[in-house]
């Protein structure tokens, strides 16, 4: 897909025929390659039981055809049609209270029911068959955002037998399940795998080992489920790739392990933020750290499937992008690896729940503000796109992220404000605002390529894990390991045999004996002669030989004794950070950390201006972004040529310039 990078989602069912035509032109007017549709639209493809129509996406994808528009489709799984949910109720999800969802949204379904699955294999089949040799289609994407809509489904009677059965894999008897799971706490030992539930609500409490293996449990449900679609697509579609709409961080599905399944990932980008109670404005390096987790699923370029393009919001709205900003934001997504931008969506919906979710066309269809400026934006990169394709970031930061380890603080929170992926966005914000790239690393990774590798909250551990961690600062590696390491074994049962956090005590030179969560309370902490704040938790710990203290708690009935460590092994050093630090500390942390470790920032700290870097074996790519609306400078590295901007060194607002400098052979 070399020279494919700007597409727009199309949705042509919900306008009228006579209109398509006219969307073409426009498209193509504005350097438009690609479109994405179908993905919705069950109940069209087909209408009936027995009747498949695909003929309105055929004149589609043709009528597009004849603008050079090429086109992804999406198998429309997410919206099972009323006449099925008629027909077989029993694919309605059920969630954890035990109560039925109703149609009339999207994702009603219970995705181990075997007669859905057997509607969806025949129509997948159905639609590979017909679009699997057309020219015109160069890709597809099973479903839509997997995971999305399914926090707390499903309990049914089906996921309940295929939850026993996959613990029967796992566990082969109840003895050992019994034992995994520490059943003999409140009498909960099961005598046979029929008699394990779904998790539903309980009176008290949850066993925590019960939960987590229903959590990897429901992501491999979702993998098994898309994987039927691409093993479907892969027979048919032998040169069209596969690929899926990720949603950054989130969390149902284990998106390096659904990754397997694609020839790339994509994602769905809305800085302007969801308009949900736990979902506000997304700050910046929120947004950059999205686009790098992103990249680091598949650890290669990806796409942004869904760019924002206009005001987003359902039932509330959020503000205006700016003028620049919705470029700003898309050369975002490329300076941290994207290779192709299709933007959400064409044209502003006039119906539905999505009305107010706005496209580069408003209601009108009318060609606006949004449309001149991305037209511009589109215009101008295609070239430069070409030239940027493959290309891939080369942090010397690596942040561990695991799956596992979110689940279990979702189960196990500790703290009300505790949360795993948010104290990961911590200890990210502090390399952001000293504008140092980061890669994320899963705990299967290759850590040896970073400098400096940062592993906050490794709860969850086991012996080979503890090994590499060992292994890797022998070799040199600088790591920081925090609060909460070593603190259970896999099946989420505490360990027992030694102090915390386990075996790394060898290797952080700490022991933790006792700790304080900080209900309600914050703690201060004494670094370099300034008092900072901390908060969540203190780990109280005695040193081991050779142990350095950096911080001290300066607050509580443990003022005074260590808070932050540093420990030489090998040749390398492991820091432990036995608390949450607040902002200012944890930027004051992290960069004494990475100049021991000699990780070197892109360029000294500019408010609102974010650095970054893409390069291939020929150029470096520097990016450069303005995220303010004021006129903004800095100072322009030597034998660079400026790819993209004005004048380089000083950036109007919402600019964003492309520096580029070719590496001498
Ligand atoms: C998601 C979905 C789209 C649309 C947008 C806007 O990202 O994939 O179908 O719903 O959000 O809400
Ligand atoms: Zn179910």
């Amino acid at each position: 897909m070399k020279n494919l990078h700007f597409g727009v989602d199309y949705y042509p069912e919900h306008w009228e025929k006579k209109r398509w035509e006219t969307d073409a032109k426009l498209m193509q007017q504005m350097g438009i390659q690609m479109v994405r549709m179908a993905e919705f639209s069950w109940h069209k493809l087909q209408p009936e039981e027995n009747i498949y129509d695909f003929e309105w996406l055929d004149q589609a994808i043709a009528l597009l055809g004849n603008y050079g528009i090429r086109t992804i489709v999406g198998t429309p799984t997410a919206a099972p049609p009323a006449w099925l949910i008629q027909k077989h109720p029993e694919i309605l999800p059920v969630d954890r209270d035990g109560r039925v969802r109703g149609f009339g949204g999207r994702h009603h379904d219970c995705q181990s029911n075997p007669i859905y699955r057997e509607y969806i294999r025949k129509l997948v089949t159905k639609m590979a068959q017909h679009y699997g040799e057309n020219p015109l289609v160069i890709g597809w994407q099973p479903d839509n955002e997997l995971g999305n809509s399914h926090q707390d489904l499903c309990t049914c009677e089906s996921c309940r037998q295929q939850f026993q059965k996959w613990l029967k894999k796992k566990y082969q008897t109840t003895d050992s399940l019994n034992k995994a799971w520490g059943t003999a706490f409140w009498s909960q030992e099961y005598n046979d795998f029929s008699e394990i539930p779904a998790p539903r609500i309980t009176v008290t409490g949850e066993n925590p080992s019960t939960m987590l293996d229903w959590k990897r449990f429901c992501s491999d449900l979702i993998i098994d489920f898309t994987e039927e679609q691409t093993q479907i697509i892969r027979k048919y579609a032998k040169n069209q790739f596969i690929t899926h709409n990720y949603m950054g961080f989130a969390n149902k599905v284990d998106y390096y392990k659904l990754g397997e399944l694609l020839d790339f990932v994509s994602h769905d980008q809305y800085p302007g933020g969801f308009y949900l109670p736990e979902t506000p404005h997304e700050k910046n390096h929120v947004l950059a750290a999205t686009l790098d987790i992103v990249r680091s699923y598949k650890q290669q370029p990806f796409w942004i499937m869904e760019q924002q393009s206009g005001i987003t919001g359902w039932e509330i709205m959020g503000r205006a992008p700016a003028p620049g900003q919705l470029s700003a934001w898309s050369l975002q997504s490329i300076a941290h690896g994207a290779d192709a931008i299709v933007f959400f969506r064409w044209r502003t919906c006039a119906m539905g729940t999505e009305q107010y979710w706005h496209g580069i066309l408003p209601h009108s269809g009318i060609p606006g503000r949004r449309y001149e400026e991305l037209k511009e934006l589109v215009l101008t990169m295609s070239p430069v796109m070409n030239h940027l394709a493959g290309s891939m970031p080369k942090p010397q930061v690596g942040i561990v992220f695991s799956f596992e380890q979110e689940y279990a603080f979702q189960i196990q929170p500790h703290h009300k404000d505790l949360s795993y992926t948010k104290q990961i966005l911590k200890y990210y914000q502090a390399l952001y605002q000293q504008n140092i790239p980061v890669d994320f690393v899963p705990e299967q990774g290759n850590f040896d390529k970073y400098k400096l590798l940062v592993a906050p909250l490794q709860y969850l551990m086991s012996p080979d894990l503890e090994q590499k961690y060992m292994d890797y600062v022998q070799n040199g590696g600088h790591l920081i390991l925090t609060m909460r390491t070593g603190v259970k074994d896999r099946n989420n049962l505490c360990m027992t045999d030694q102090e915390l956090p386990g075996k790394l005590r060898e290797l952080a030179g700490i022991e933790v004996l006792d700790y304080d969560c900080l209900r309600d309370a914050h703690v201060q902490v004494l670094f370099q002669g300034q008092q900072f704040q901390a908060d969540i938790w203190s780990d109280l710990m005695r040193l081991l030989p050779d142990t350095k203290v950096l911080a001290n708690y300066a607050s509580e009935f443990y003022t005074g004794e260590p808070c932050v460590t540093q420990h030489p092994y090998g040749q390398g050093i492991c820091y432990y950070i036995g608390t949450q630090p607040g902002e200012d500390l944890m930027r004051e942390l992290l960069t004494i950390i990475c100049q021991t470790a000699e990780v070197t920032p892109l360029n000294p700290a500019i408010e609102d201006v974010e650095f970054m870097v893409r390069e291939n074996e020929n150029s470096q790519f520097l990016f450069v972004i303005n995220h303010s609306n004021e006129t903004k400078s800095y100072s322009t590295p030597e034998l660079y040529k400026l790819l993209r901007g004005v004048q380089a060194g000083i950036l109007a607002a919402y600019e964003v310039q492309i520096l580029e400098r070719t590496k001498n052979k």
